[in-house]
């Protein structure tokens, strides 16, 4: 018998219970299930509305369920269609008939967001530290490389050089971006459903601030219907991974690139790489590629629960089952793609004499030659027109700019003095850029600085979150 049969005379079509269910994969919600559950208990008493010898009897058949559920002992069935209700059955199987008072004043839609939260705020706790190792193992990458020039690109052509420290460091503030993102969504997600009922409230003289209170939350839902109805959060979490993989990605890109044999920039450790079937030279950068390769999913987890809601009338919809498996494979996705990016970032062997030879090889210098003329008094455009012409001159000669000798230089300007030898150099080059935020040394010091300033601040957010998700 369904814990809802009353009104029924026959039983649910198999097919149906099978397809309904959704304890294939909410069971992942069992531990918040009954986290909420025995706050709810606790306030049923306090607010006088069941005794305490009863609320006493749910509350240590509640540890017994989830002690079996977690050590695998429970049977959770499709028949029961969701945690919500397996649970609740094995509640009445351990402590008998009394176990059915649970479930006053509740009702299974103000109780799924209510997990649907507990889960995420752990979740979001969890990927802001991850993403805290990844802009660590990038810090030290960025201080390790505070003299190693490379070649900037713009149109993945080379640009102007920059410093891999200063590359490294654009990727810290990115992922700071995200773990902001995330911070200021949690305080979206940390807000108490319970005590919305199906949509309309319950005529139990509840206390929902004290329910909310007992789990950490900042507050409740204002408003019942919009309490049972919201999964804007699920959706900006979603928004907001999809974000974090994209940074992921375009890191990953070039880390593809770079340990390519056509820029051969950097290595990555033979931890973190893995060989070819049949090819017995390869070394192939698969965890880069599929981290680059799950963005899709996410996307698509995004996607697919913006057009779930879409069109769905107040208050509960049955579509919005729907909500669990994308932000599940959503967190389970980036969880797995972050843990792995730190010590791969950490462990890869970066090849400084190349990038540093590249620089050499190619026009980076030519702004800086154009600035120098500028630095004489000559108009930037017209400077701009002089290097387009030496340029030409170098490309149809087979060399550089530094190649040139200082009469070559004085037959497109006679501007052009002994001093331009070391102007053009890579170190110059870097160094000139000195502007906050530029790619001279001590400007990027100073970035490094700063972020991990904003590192501090997250472990300091991550403490205090830290001690209300406990469940
Ligand atoms: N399994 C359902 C879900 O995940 C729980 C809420 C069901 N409520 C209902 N009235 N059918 O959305």
């Amino acid at each position: 018998m369904k814990l809802w049969g009353g009104r029924f005379t026959k039983p649910t079509n198999e097919l149906v219970d099978e397809y309904t269910a959704s304890i294939y994969f909410d069971k992942k919600l069992a531990k918040y299930d009954i986290q909420g559950s025995l706050a709810h208990v606790e306030m049923l008493n306090v607010c006088g509305i069941i005794s305490k010898e009863d609320a006493d009897k749910i509350t240590e058949g509640l540890k017994k369920v989830a002690a079996k559920i977690e050590s695998g002992e429970a049977e959770l069935s499709a028949e029961s269609e969701d945690i919500h209700m397996n649970v609740e059955k094995l509640l009445i199987e351990e402590v008998g008939p009394v176990g059915g008072k649970l479930h006053t004043g509740r009702s299974r839609n103000d109780q799924v967001a209510l997990d649907m939260r507990l889960y995420l705020r752990v979740a979001l706790v969890d990927l802001i530290s991850l993403l805290g190792k990844v802009q660590e193992s990038l810090l030290n990458q960025a201080k390790a490389n505070l003299d190693t020039v490379m070649p900037g690109y713009t149109h993945l052509q080379r640009a102007q050089p920059v410093l891999f420290g200063h590359h490294m460091s654009a990727y810290v503030f990115m992922f700071q971006r995200d773990v902001e993102r995330l911070q200021d969504s949690f305080k979206r997600v940390n807000k108490s459903p319970l005590g919305a009922g199906a949509l309309a409230g319950t005529t139990f003289p509840i206390d929902r601030e004290f329910v909310a209170e007992r789990l950490g939350f900042d507050g409740i839902c204002e408003n019942s219907l919009d309490a049972v109805s919201d999964r804007d959060f699920v959706v900006e979490f979603l928004a907001n991974a999809s974000l974090i993989s994209t940074h992921l990605s375009r890191l990953c890109e070039e880390m593809v690139q770079w340990s390519s044999a056509e820029f051969n920039f950097i290595e990555l450790d033979d931890e973190f790489t893995t060989g070819s079937s049949m090819m017995p030279q390869k070394k192939n950068p698969d965890v880069a590629e599929l981290v680059r390769g799950k963005t899709g999913r996410v996307y698509g987890h995004l996607m697919g629960m913006l057009t779930t809601l879409k069109g769905l009338p107040l208050a509960y919809n049955k579509d919005m089952q729907e909500d669990k498996e994308g932000m599940f494979d959503t967190v389970e996705t980036l969880k797995g793609a972050l843990a792995l990016f730190a010590p791969m970032i950490e462990s890869m062997q970066v090849k400084k004499e190349n990038m540093h030879q590249a620089v050499k090889e190619d026009f980076s210098n030519a702004t800086d030659l154009a600035d120098y003329l500028v630095g004489k008094g000559m108009p930037f455009r017209e400077s701009h027109a002089v290097v387009g012409q030496v340029v030409l001159h170098c490309i149809n000669q087979g060399q550089y700019l530094l190649d040139l000798s200082l009469e070559e230089f004085q037959s497109f300007s006679n501007l052009i003095e002994e001093d331009i030898f070391n102007a053009l150099t890579p170190e110059t080059v870097v160094n000139a850029r000195n502007v906050a935020g530029g790619t001279a040394k001590n400007r990027v010091e100073e970035q490094i600085e700063k972020a991990s300033a904003y590192l501090k601040e997250n472990k300091e957010w991550i403490e205090d979150k830290e001690t209300i998700i406990q469940a």
